[in-house]
């Protein structure tokens, strides 16, 4: 029970490795908000904590748009009156080159991953504040570290958020609030699934590129978000961690 008492609210909540999270963080004792635009998806995540004796509500919520953010914490302190662990994974792909960028291709994943992140975060720091402790992780990716072609405005967004997780360290130290990134290598979901349908060679190669020689599954990066949210990780504050299956370290040749 290494959440037990913990308030934790999950953005894309309703997807792959956010509903995967929500559940796990509220076998670990957590009271979990999930949230995300897909109400439907997220409500199976509420129920299938309900049926597993957890405490979940539904925040049903786009990120992309400010007040609904605020709308997020305001249902974690309406349902269980406090916010220890903010997850912001909430994300949308897209497989498309800088040169054909229009602005609304920048404005969504930019608004999701970066703007989405940074405003529930906002108001989660206002409440943590006054609790004097919580903890903030963000979803980045391989892409936030190195370039990937095709991944213009993805890298764009994943890339600043892993220095928004250093300054939200460097800020809310102080507060006893802990701020950490995590950096997923292709993970086999449904977004790696669109992405292949929109360029199966690309994501053929990328797996390749992976030391371990596979996808990683969706549990191998719920398991690091457990950790960093839970007081296991107390001294970690600021980091972005790979979770990659060596990605990250080195080049292959196959
Ligand atoms: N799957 C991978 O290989 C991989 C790798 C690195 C990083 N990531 C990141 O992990 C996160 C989750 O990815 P996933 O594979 O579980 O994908 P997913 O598509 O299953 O989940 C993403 C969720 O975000 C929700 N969402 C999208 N736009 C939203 C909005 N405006 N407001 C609220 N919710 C919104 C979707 O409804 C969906 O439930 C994303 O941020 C993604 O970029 C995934």
């Amino acid at each position: 029970m290494k959440l037990k008492g913990k308030v934790a609210v999950v953005t894309g909540g309703g997807g792959a490795i956010g509903g995967a999270s929500a559940e796990l963080f509220a076998a670990q004792g957590a009271k979990v908000v999930v949230s995300d635009f897909n109400g439907r998806t997220a409500q199976q995540v509420v129920d299938k904590i309900r049926q597993a004796g957890g405490e979940a509500v539904l925040a049903e919520a786009d990120v992309s748009k400010v007040p609904e953010t605020a709308k997020i914490i305001q249902a974690a302190m309406d349902a269980f009156g406090r916010v220890d662990v903010l997850f912001n994974v909430a994300g949308v792909e897209l497989v498309k080159s800088l040169h054909e960028h229009t602005e609304e291709d920048y404005d969504r994943v930019m608004g999701v991953s970066l703007k989405g992140s940074f405003f529930c975060a906002k108001y989660a720091v206002q409440q943590m504040m006054k609790q004097g402790s919580g903890v903030i992780i963000n979803m980045g990716s391989i892409a936030a570290l190195n370039g990937h072609a095709q991944l213009a405005s993805y890298c764009a967004a994943k890339g600043a958020l892993i220095n928004f997780t250093k300054y939200l360290a460097i800020e809310y130290a102080p507060y006893n609030i802990r701020s950490n990134c995590i950096c997923p290598g292709t993970i086999a979901t449904e977004m790696v699934k669109r992405a292949a349908a929109a360029n199966p060679d690309l994501v053929e190669k990328n797996v390749l590129q992976h030391p371990l020689g596979r996808m990683g599954e969706v549990r191998e990066i719920s398991d690091v978000a457990l950790f960093l949210a839970s007081d296991e990780a107390s001294f970690i504050t600021g980091v972005s961690i790979p979770v990659d299956g060596g990605y990250s370290a080195g080049k292959v040749y196959r």
